[in-house]
């Protein structure tokens, strides 16, 4: 099939690779041109492991292409995937300019029938706008429908490859046929092609992701508990996620979800919730736990140096929103990072990919080394903020030496309390018991 995917972004980049893969004509398209640039010079401009190889052999084999070219990636295909992004706008609803501004193009450029898909994450009664938007254009058949894209930044080629299951809202039967037809390579196995109406496939993005974060704000709510409690919340998460009904997957609590998505799109149906009178009271307070967690780390860490920070200095292990991603959108990091510089305190930060990201947000305020060991010279204490691999499974005895405190603020609950008991560490983590607390602490 000849398909073109507009926005080249981690979804559209992603989803242009893994179908050129299965044998499709892509082009991506986007009206960033040194991205474009990048990407026809086999360069990768996200980390995203398994996506490099996955272009170079695509485009190797002129299966993908890219360009700047939006109306001409338009003519070329049948099939025309939107992907461009939906940042919230100033009252948290997402904004779909860039949504409508490619939905316009479209209809410009289009020459003959079309299915016209959205796959960036667009509130209900979206595709009706980009309907009218293409209409207002052109007398050419359309047919538009709605595919949102439930890939995890980090594990993105993965999941496209072999999603969970793929949400198709259509409006034809022949939409509904090609689709089908286009995703059953990714569904062998037999996982789920749920077709329904297009404003249920739009609401469901939004319903999973504000899911998802209802459970993290729930157990860092838990979390707040167990601390008061003095009981452990490790405990609790494997009481409660062993039950079949509730599942073990996003219990863990820690200094809060970021990301691209979970908070835009949270906010985004809060919006849309009070638009149609709908009671959104629940997210709300998702919201509201969220913001609190974010400041957690912070909150430890003057508590137990003072408000005044000058002449301190602290190492930050992990500076993206989560592993094996660089993206820093929303990460609890640009929350802790600015409020320490701000009250004087030096900071040293390591992630493993996350630092030419991080350079972008903080340029020369914060130190940066490539060994995480080296960010610990001298600082006064050890904040993390990612729960990364190889911070999992460190030399603790290193950590000791290289500290002036042995003091760890640990937002990811990586390590033992009686194993940083034993090791003489102060150690702060999330709804579990603060080990060797300082006196006034
Ligand atoms: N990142 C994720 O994990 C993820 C997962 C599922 C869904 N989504 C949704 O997918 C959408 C895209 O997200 P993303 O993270 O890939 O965004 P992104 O910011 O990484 O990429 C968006 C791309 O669109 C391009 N663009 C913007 N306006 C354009 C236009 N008028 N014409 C052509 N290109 C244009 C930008 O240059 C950019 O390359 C969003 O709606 C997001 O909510 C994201």
């Amino acid at each position: 099939m000849k398909v073109t995917v507009i926005g080249t972004g981690y979804v559209g980049l992603v989803a242009g690779a893994c179908l050129a893969e299965t044998g499709n004509d892509v082009i991506c398209s986007d009206i960033d041109e040194e991205k474009i640039a990048r990407l026809n010079r086999g360069e990768i401009p996200i980390y995203e492991p398994g996506l490099e190889p996955m272009v170079e052999r695509n485009l190797a084999s002129s299966r993908l292409r890219f360009t700047t070219d939006i109306p001409e990636s338009v003519r070329a295909s049948d099939i025309i995937f939107i992907a461009v992004g939906t940042p919230p706008d100033e009252d948290g609803s997402a904004d779909l300019q860039h949504v409508l501004a490619v939905a316009k193009t479209i209809g410009q450029a289009m020459g003959s029938e079309k299915i016209v898909i959205t796959k960036s994450t667009v509130p209900v009664g979206t595709a009706k706008k980009v309907r009218d938007a293409i209409q207002a254009e052109t007398d050419q058949p359309v047919h538009v429908c709605s595919n949102p894209e439930f890939l995890k930044e980090g594990a993105a080629v993965d999941d496209f490859m072999k999603p969970d299951r793929v949400v198709l809202g259509v409006d034809s039967e022949y939409a509904g046929k090609m689709l089908t037809e286009l995703y059953s390579p990714f569904v062998r196995t037999g996982n789920a092609i749920h077709i329904m109406d297009i404003a249920a496939a739009e609401i469901t993005k939004y319903a999973a992701n504000s899911m998802l974060a209802t459970r993290i704000s729930f157990m860092n709510a838990i979390a707040q508990l167990c601390e008061a409690a003095g009981a452990d919340v490790d405990m609790v998460r494997r009481g409660i996620g062993s039950d079949s009904r509730i599942g073990s997957a996003f219990l863990f609590p820690g200094v809060g979800y970021g990301g691209s998505c979970f908070p835009k799109d949270v906010k985004a149906l809060v919006r849309t919730m009070k638009e149609l009178g709908a009671d959104s009271s629940i997210l709300e307070a998702v919201e509201a736990v969220n913001e609190r967690q974010k400041r957690l780390l912070l909150d430890r860490v003057v508590h137990r140096f003072g408000e005044d920070l000058s002449g301190r200095r602290f190492a930050v292990w992990g500076l993206a929103f989560k592993p094996n991603t660089d993206d820093m959108r929303e990460a609890p990091s640009l929350v802790t990072i600015p409020a320490l510089l701000e009250r004087g305190a030096a900071v040293i930060g390591h992630d493993p990919v996350a630092m030419e990201e991080a350079r972008r947000h903080f340029g020369d305020r914060i130190g940066f080394v490539d060994n995480n060991y080296d960010a610990l010279v001298g600082a006064d204490a050890l904040v993390i903020h990612t729960e990364w691999l190889p911070y999992r499974r460190p030399d603790f005895q290193r950590i000791k030496e290289a500290l002036s405190n042995p003091v760890i603020f640990d937002g990811r609950n990586l390590y033992r309390p009686e194993k940083m008991e034993e090791l003489g560490f102060e150690y702060y983590s999330v709804g579990r018991m603060t080990v060797n607390p300082h006196e006034g602490s």
